[in-house]
């Protein structure tokens, strides 16, 4: 139990890789704050089932991280909720593909609020906590496409590569203060976030969704396998235990090679 003592804030934590993280936060016995934009008592139930199979302290706030009001507000309200998070994971975030020529500005502005403004605005009232306790852990799920461009995602890739920078300035700034700031950056991972891509893939190909995930797969991710989120969990977990304390301002790839190309 590493993080035993250790509160943890998870935005985007309801399903997907966020709900991944989570539980393996808790099951390195963190209390955990889970974040969605789902109503109130629905979150409650999911924190509840948490905490029943973890044994951890967890509760539920929701916010809409479009809003650079609610994402300013939102440490404060996990703090309201349960403590201060010793642990700032910004995990929520949306995809839209399409080419430049026809992008929706509306979905520019969107994908940029909650995948890079939010972490901004939620590390900005992180720090200075962390910083009086002299510990803290920030972990950004950025992307493979943090590193490096696909076609059709300007705005994902505008977004993922300003958190990938923006996190390692946080991270110097931040060194010496008993923090790390990292980023994991993850190839195809198996999340409602990819249906659309995996359902537009099978169509070209006139195959199923199993044809689909091949597709992308052969295209991109050399392990030839969507990674399970848990995956994605158990390293952020070592990103946030001592073993990691030498760790900061990395963006570590965790795509099955597709980086290595
Ligand atoms: N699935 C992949 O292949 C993959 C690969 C690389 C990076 N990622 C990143 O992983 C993170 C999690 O994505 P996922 O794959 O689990 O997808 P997902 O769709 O399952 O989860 C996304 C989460 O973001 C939250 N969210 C969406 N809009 C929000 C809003 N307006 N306000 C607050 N929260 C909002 C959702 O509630 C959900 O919990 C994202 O940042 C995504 O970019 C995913």
């Amino acid at each position: 139990m590493t993080l035993k003592g250790r509160t943890a804030l998870v935005t985007g934590s309801t399903q997907g890789i966020g709900r991944a993280i989570a539980e393996q936060l808790a099951a390195a016995g963190a209390d955990v704050v889970l974040h969605g934009i789902e109503p109130v008592e629905q979150g409650l139930r999911i924190a509840d089932e948490l905490a029943a199979a973890s044994g951890v302290r967890c509760a539920y706030v929701s916010a809409n991280l479009a809003d650079a009001q609610a994402a300013a507000g939102l440490v404060a309200a996990a703090t309201a909720a349960l403590a201060a998070p010793d642990i700032l994971v910004n995990n929520a975030g949306i995809q839209h593909t399409c080419g430049i020529a026809d992008f929706p500005a509306e979905r520019w502005d969107a994908i940029i609020a909650i995948n890079l403004s939010s972490a901004f605005h939620t590390m900005k009232a992180a720090v200075p906590g962390m910083r009086s306790r002299g510990w803290g852990r920030i972990v950004n799920i950025a992307s493979v496409h943090g590193l490096v461009a696909s076609v059709n995602k300007s705005a994902y890739l505008a977004a993922k590569h300003g958190l990938v920078g923006m996190s390692k300035g946080v991270a110097l700034e931040t060194a010496a203060e008993g923090l790390t700031v990292n980023c994991i950056c993850p190839g195809w991972t198996d999340t409602p976030l990819i249906g659309p891509q995996i359902e537009a893939r099978a169509a070209a190909f006139g195959g199923d969704r199993q044809a689909g995930i091949r597709e992308l797969l052969r295209e991109k991710q050399p392990n030839l396998t969507l990674l399970p989120p848990s995956r994605i969990g158990d390293v952020a977990v070592f990103l946030c235990s001592e073993a990691a304390a030498g760790i900061t301002g990395v963006a570590l790839p965790v795509d099955g090679g597709w980086t290595a190309q």
